[in-house]
């Protein structure tokens, strides 16, 4: 039995903190032994203050980690920001390298998670399994508007094909698609099993189902606009578990209203930072834009809930404790993807 524990020195503050975040946090935190202070708030410029005696800040997706809360951080004597996701867009990492505040993350956590959920909303709205199950619930067993179409022999454009994009790539060359890819770095395996890589208009114009799996940043932002949606194929299938800023909403809601985009599954929405992650069944909704995007019958949201797996939990939780213990002992992580400053 490990009776050691290094760590009971350091206290680590949690921010945007779930129920489920505790539970593993404390089951993997039995070998690390660190102090916990977990806070449900987004971290922002007022919660910051909730830090008391702690060096280190734990945060999630829709955390903002911007130059002003960095500030407070630094002045708070933080020196370890450990972010327990791989997307870092809401991270000013300039910011902290000039407090000397030092950035981890989980660079891959489970890819498959993530991969098979954007399968899943695909099936979801292809073969309308949703509205399926609510129909014969109430005894209504008529197939009248739950047709479908074979997935097998259509063309899937995958935009990104790091650890996510080349996961899901494998499970459409799988399902007998024809897919093609578009990354600033080509994956020969990919290329090896079938998959073409191609320019982003070629991808645009031929795919039936395009999937993105690219970071957020200034070249990727809004990659699906307003010129982009007129390229591609009437009655296209658009699915994000990327980020959701990669859509500019607007113009794929005009899209969703002219009928040029037939299938729309998004688990990352621009403003989700307002909703997601948080039960709001007895709130009046401020965000009008949400709101017309659920009125579609052929949308399917889901709130961030992509990574949402045993196994995502136990490498994020496993992973965050290593990154925090190598930074306080060895100033540096070994995977390098892992440490952003
Ligand atoms: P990764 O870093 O392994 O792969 C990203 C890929 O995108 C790389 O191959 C990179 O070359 C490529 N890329 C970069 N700039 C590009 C551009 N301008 N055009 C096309 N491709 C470009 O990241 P991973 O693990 O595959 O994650 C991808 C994204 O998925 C993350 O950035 C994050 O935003 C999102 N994510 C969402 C989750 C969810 O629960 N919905 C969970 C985990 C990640």
């Amino acid at each position: 039995m490990n009776t050691v524990k290094p760590n009971t020195a350091h206290k680590i503050s949690f921010f945007s903190t779930q129920a489920y975040d505790k539970i593993f946090f404390e089951k993997y935190n039995e070998d690390f032994g660190f102090q916990f202070d977990f806070f449900d708030m987004q971290l922002n410029l007022k919660t910051v203050q909730l830090i008391n005696n702690s060096s280190i800040v734990c945060v999630f997706v829709n955390d903002c980690v911007n130059a002003a809360v960095i500030a407070e951080l630094a002045a708070k004597k933080v020196e370890i920001i450990a972010l327990r996701c791989a997307g870092f867009n809401n991270v000013d990492l300039e910011a902290a390298k000039k407090h000397n505040i030092r950035i981890c993350r989980v660079p891959a956590y489970s890819p498959h998670a993530v991969a098979e959920h954007a399968m899943a909303m695909i099936l979801t709205l292809n073969r309308k399994t949703h509205k399926a199950y609510n129909r014969v619930r109430e005894q209504n067993f008529s197939l009248n508007g739950l047709l479908g179409f074979d997935l097998f022999g259509k063309t899937i454009g995958v935009i990104g094909t790091g650890n996510i994009g080349k996961a899901f790539a494998k499970i459409a060359m799988g399902f007998g698609c024809k897919v093609l890819a578009f990354d600033v770095v080509i994956d020969s395996q990919l290329e090896r099993i079938g998959v073409v890589y191609t320019d982003l208009n070629t991808l645009f114009k031929e795919s039936d189902t395009i999937s993105l799996h690219c970071p957020l940043n200034e070249n990727t932002k809004h990659i699906i606009n307003v010129e982009t949606l007129s390229v591609m194929k009437k009655n296209v299938m658009i699915i994000n578990t990327s980020r959701g800023g990669l859509i500019e909403t607007s113009s794929v809601i005009d899209a969703l209203k002219d009928e040029k985009v037939g299938y729309l599954g998004i688990d990352v929405y621009e403003q989700e930072e307002n909703l997601f992650f948080k039960d709001l069944s007895g709130d009046i909704i401020k965000d009008d834009v949400i709101q017309r995007l659920m009125s579609f019958p052929n949308v399917l949201v889901t709130a961030h809930q992509a990574f949402f797996t045993e196994e995502a939990l136990t490498q994020i939780s496993l992973v965050t404790l290593h990154n925090i213990e190598d930074l306080i002992q060895k100033k540096s992580i070994e995977n390098k993807s892992a440490q952003l400053a």
